[in-house]
Order: C-alpha cells, then structure tokens, then sequence
C-alpha cells in the first residue's frame, strides 16, 4: 500500500474503502451482502488500507454501524471519516449528529467529520463553529468537506480558522473536473482531494454493455449506465483494457491507478466482493507511464456521454421499463 505524504495524525492509504453499499438496499446487492460487507473490511485492513469512509446517510446509520462493528478493535488503528448531511448544520446540530455518528461506529473519535455537501442556506461559519467545538473536545480530529468548489472549500477553511484536510468530490476517468482547480489547490497546499465514485460505479469496469446493464436503483438512475452511454464508451473502455493488458491489470485498476498518480488524490472506491477490494488495494502499486497516462486522457477527452437535461427523459424512460 501507498500513502499520501501529508502529515495526518494516522497514515492515508492512496487506496481507501468506500462503503455507501453497506445497508443500502438501492445497490441492489441483497441481504447477503451485509456478511461480505464484514468480510471487505477485515480483508482490507489485512491489505494495509487505513481509509474507512462513511456517511450518516449510508443506510441511514446503517453502514456506519456495519463499518464499526466489522472493524472491532482495529478501529483505533485506522482513518474513520463519516460525514454529516447537512439539513440544518448549524452548530448545535453539528455536534450532536457527531456523536450520534461516533456512536454507531463505536469510537471515541471520528478521525475525519466531512460535511456531506455544501448547504446552499447555512454558512460554513456557522457549521465550522460546531466542527471546532467538535475538534476542541476530541471527538473530531479533522474536518473535511465534500462536494465543494474551490472558492466554498477557502471559505470553510478561513471559517474553521485551521486546516480542511480534505474535500470528497466525484472525480474519475469520466468526471476530471477536480483536475481544473481541486486538485493543483490541495498540491500547493498540503490538502486531500477524496475522489469518489472513483470506477464511475462500475462504468470504468468494463463488465457493463448495453445488454448487460447493472442492477439497483442507483445505477439506473445514472446516466453512464444509458444504452447509448455504454456504447458511447466503448472506446474509452478499449484504452484502459489496452493499458491494463500492459500491466497485467484489470481496467478498474487501471482506472483508480490513474487517479491516484497524483500524489494528493486518494481513491475510495466501493465493493461488493472480497476479490474486488483485494485488486483495488493493488491498484495502489501501479505506476502508470507518461504515454499511458496521456493515452487515458486522450481517450477520457474524447469520451462524449449524454448527460443533464438531456439524459433525463431516457433515464426516465429506462426506469419505467424495469
Ligand atoms: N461524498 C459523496 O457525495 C459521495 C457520493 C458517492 C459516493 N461516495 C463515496 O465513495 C464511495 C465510492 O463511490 P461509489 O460506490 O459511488 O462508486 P465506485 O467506487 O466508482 O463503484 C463501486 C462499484 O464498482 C464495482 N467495483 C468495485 N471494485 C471493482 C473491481 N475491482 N472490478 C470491477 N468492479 C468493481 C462494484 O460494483 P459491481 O460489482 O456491482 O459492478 C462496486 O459496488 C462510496 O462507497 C461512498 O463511500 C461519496
């Protein structure tokens, strides 16, 4: 395992677990999955990944129970970052939902509170005030946000009057915003860009064509997943599996391996099995070359998917037909 060299009170594995499946029954994987969802963590922490994360809303409480328990006593040992939905995050609330968090997940101190997305009401004045109480006692060790422009993540930091380790965005082979402006901010300043949904939620796979879509509500309500999207992607898909060939790989590790060639990036991608997580944590040693990195962009670049407004009636329409 590789970690980012930033000075955290625990070490960042490059490669975390991301467990939004765990208790959520709109990943379609059934009541079975809750004993592998126990089996990919112990499996994880046995691969040297130290990054847990979690939400509150995962399975509303759910997931951060399941996280807690199959972690046991390792959870000192590692970074457990969950996140507060923030309806109403004013300071008050902030702390409570902290504990009630702290909690379920059975430790002393979550080592990483993000706000979950920015609240287009609430200031992070306000919010930050709860997250430094947070801080002042020990429940919270670092504060994080996610979904977050640039200019809302300084604010939150000047708010917070210290560091905001990290900012969790969307970020993959299909969705390169962050490279814009997150990514150079969290290099020239010593911070984290969390890259979520870091496969395109199995997009990047390449285990997914038009005939054979995934199941579960939250990948029929995502627009890579239209027939035509699939298709639209099949280019991009035969470059990861040409670079993946080269490293004896999969196209997921490929994908993350992308990712996390930037030294302040961390990938957390979901599983839904033992072997999945064992071929992420091992996508943390592949070092791309420069022509491989430049084939992906080339090929991500050209990658023209139908999305917004544009993809609502389709989704609409596929929806309608399960
Ligand atoms: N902050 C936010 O707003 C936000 C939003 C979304 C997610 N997140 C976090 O980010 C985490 C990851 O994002 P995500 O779950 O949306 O998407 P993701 O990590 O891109 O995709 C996860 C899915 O990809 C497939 N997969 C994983 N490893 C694979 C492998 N090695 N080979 C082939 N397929 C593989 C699995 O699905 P199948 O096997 O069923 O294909 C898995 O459920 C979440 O668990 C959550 O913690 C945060």
């Amino acid at each position: 395992m590789r970690f980012v060299p930033i000075d955290t009170p625990k070490p960042v594995s490059k490669i975390g677990l991301g467990t939004w499946q765990f208790g959520s029954k709109e990943w379609g994987y059934g009541p079975d999955y809750e004993h592998r969802a126990a089996d990919i963590v112990r499996r994880a922490l046995d691969l040297g990944i130290t990054l847990f994360d979690t939400a509150e809303l995962y399975g509303f409480g759910r997931s951060e129970r399941i996280l807690g328990a199959a972690l046991g006593d390792d959870r000192d040992k590692v970074v457990v970052a969950s996140k507060i939905f923030p309806v109403l995050p004013v300071a008050p609330v902030v702390q409570q939902r902290a504990v009630a968090s702290a909690a379920r997940l059975g430790v002393r101190r979550l080592d990483l509170y993000q706000v979950h997305q920015p609240n287009p009401v609430v200031a992070d004045t306000t919010t930050m005030r709860g997250m430094r109480a947070l801080q002042d006692v020990g429940l919270v060790d670092e504060v994080g946000v996610s979904n977050y422009s640039l200019r809302r993540w300084e604010f939150a930091e000047a708010a917070l009057g210290r560091r905001v380790l990290s900012n969790q965005v969307r970020y993959s082979l299909v969705d390169r915003g962050p490279e814009d402006d997150l990514i150079p901010y969290a290099e020239r300043t010593g911070r984290i860009v969390i890259a979520y949904s870091p496969l395109a939620q199995g997009f990047l796979s390449g285990r997914y064509d038009a005939t054979h879509p995934p199941s579960g509500a939250v990948r029929r309500a995502n627009p890579y997943f239209l027939p035509e999207n699939l298709a639209r992607g099949a280019a991009l898909i035969d470059t990861v599996r040409q670079v993946a060939d080269a490293h004896d790989a999969t196209p997921s590790q490929i994908a993350l391996a992308y990712l996390i060639r930037h030294p302040n990036v961390v990938a957390i991608p979901g599983a839904s099995s033992v072997e999945q997580v064992e071929r992420n944590a091992a996508a943390a040693e592949i070092d791309l070359t420069d022509d491989q990195y430049a084939a992906l962009v080339d090929a991500a670049g050209r990658f023209r998917p139908v999305t917004g407004l544009a993809a609502a009636p389709k989704l609409i329409r596929a929806r309608l037909r399960k």
